[in-house]
């Protein structure tokens, strides 16, 4: 296949380079040249446009049978958000739609999902968010759906739980950083996939993913932030984090959510395996490497 990834970071690097891998004909887009040589290396195809600007796209070669938009606005605000997401995905469409496109991945959010009761959500749980940004994923979601609907547009959402993997995992770094703090009474719930997950993911839905349909990517395991660091304390052999001050708490985001996310359809529609079904598997590779590496440097402390 002929295949095209938007937004060649975090994830659509590796994505790239397990498409070349399987032998298809990957071409990566970003913002400027500087990452040329990082997407050359991995045998992708540069191209340097900003979805933002609808003008970039004349100068682009088509077309592809796959797409996958893997943007990030990179944190950033509500505006930021509209027009990474959602404006950059309708210039997407337009630019696609007319064309022989076979698939079209977009990896959302499980941030669509505002529930704050610790509910199990699925994907026809009400995506309601209180945040702001959260709202524009849902905005952009619908575009896709209407497009699907309407122009045929073979649209497949994945509503991503927070990515780990190497040099990512928030909690994880800030914890061997000696910088993590639990957070109220450590119940809120955790929701992760790893990135070597998701690659799976995104590749199984361009193949059989159903134009039209959301599927949750999420792991086999959400956890309370409690028993994250319990378990990271207990491998370790590191002190648990302190709890957070009145004040800390008082500062956190609002608009916070807490659910746990229901991945049974990427398991039983797509039948997508998972090579790390929980944290504990995927972080516990994680530690390996870094421990190999010598950058795991933590003293036994007395308990
Ligand atoms: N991180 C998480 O836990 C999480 C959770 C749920 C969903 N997601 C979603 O997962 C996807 C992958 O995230 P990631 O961590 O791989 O992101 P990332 O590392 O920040 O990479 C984002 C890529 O998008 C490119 N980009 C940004 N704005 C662009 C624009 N206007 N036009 C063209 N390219 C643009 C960036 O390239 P340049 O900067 O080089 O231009 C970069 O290559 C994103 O859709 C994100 O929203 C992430």
């Amino acid at each position: 296949m002929r295949v095209l990834i938007v937004g060649c970071g975090y994830v659509g690097l590796p994505l790239g380079a397990e498409l070349v891998k399987q032998g298809h004909e990957v071409f990566g887009l970003r913002r400027s040249a500087e990452g040329e040589a990082e997407l050359i290396a991995v045998g992708l195809k540069p191209l340097v446009a900003d979805i933002t600007r609808p003008e970039d796209f004349v100068k682009l070669p088509g077309p592809f049978d796959w797409v996958v938009n893997t943007v990030s606005s990179s944190k950033g605000g509500e505006e930021e958000y509209r027009q990474v997401y959602l404006e950059g995905t309708r210039h997407l469409i337009d630019w696609l739609a007319p064309t022989t496109i076979k698939k079209f991945v977009y990896t959302s959010s499980t941030s669509v999902y505002g529930q704050t009761d610790g509910s199990l959500v699925k994907e026809s749980s009400p995506t309601e968010p209180a945040s702001a940004t959260s709202r524009v994923l849902v905005e952009t979601e619908k575009l896709l759906l209407d497009a699907a609907q309407a122009r045929n547009f073979p649209a497949v959402i994945l509503r991503v739980a927070g990515i780990y993997g190497p040099e990512r995992g928030h909690l994880f770094q800030q914890y061997l950083r000696d910088e993590a703090r639990i957070a109220g009474k450590g119940d809120r719930i955790l929701n992760m996939i790893h990135r070597d997950d998701l690659v799976t993911a995104i590749i199984t839905a361009l193949k059989s993913g159903r134009p039209g349909e959301v599927y949750n990517a999420s792991d086999d395991e959400s956890v309370t932030q409690l028993h994250f660091f319990k378990w990271l304390s207990e491998v370790l052999g590191k002190w648990m984090p302190p709890f957070a001050t009145e004040e800390e708490n008082a500062g956190r985001k609002r608009g916070l959510t807490n659910k746990k996310i229901s991945n049974r359809k990427l398991k039983m529609e797509l039948g997508v395996p998972l090579k790390y079904p929980t944290f504990r598997q995927g972080y516990t590779a994680e530690m390996l490497v870094l421990d190999r590496a010598g950058r795991l440097d933590i003293k036994p402390e007395p308990r």
